[in-house]
């Protein structure tokens, strides 16, 4: 897991945006786990091309959502297999409140992570 520091996350921090990785550092189908700013975040790449993040614990019983499989745009809980829609978060199981998402850029071939305000 890599730890990435803000470069000035300051007193009064708006949204911090921190580059993450390389695109191809990610592997396709898979999570990989990051530390930014004392927070875990999973970032995933979607077979037809998409980068997506989430927190890493899972909302249900705080599984690591980088060690979970992805099926189309939803990432499976590896714990107990509950569901989390990449865009919104939202668990397909009744009563478990959504996971945190995070916006995700690439710009050429940089991974871009924008953390809102803590
Ligand atoms: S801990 Fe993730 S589904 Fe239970």
């Amino acid at each position: 897991m890599q730890t990435l520091a803000l470069k000035s996350p300051g007193r009064n921090a708006r949204a911090a945006r921190v580059r993450l990785c390389d695109l191809d550092e990610l592997p396709v189908g898979l999570g990989r786990a990051f530390v930014v700013a004392g927070r875990t975040v999973a970032v995933f790449r979607t077979r037809d091309g998409n980068v997506f993040a989430t927190a890493n614990a899972c909302p249900h019983k705080a599984g690591p959502l980088a060690d979970g499989m992805l099926v189309g745009h939803q990432v499976v809980c590896p714990m107990h297999a509950f569901r989390f829609t990449a865009d919104s978060g939202e668990c397909d199981q009744p009563n478990v409140c959504a996971v945190t998402t995070y916006l995700v850029e690439v710009e050429g071939t940089a991974v871009f992570l924008t953390l809102p305000a803590a």
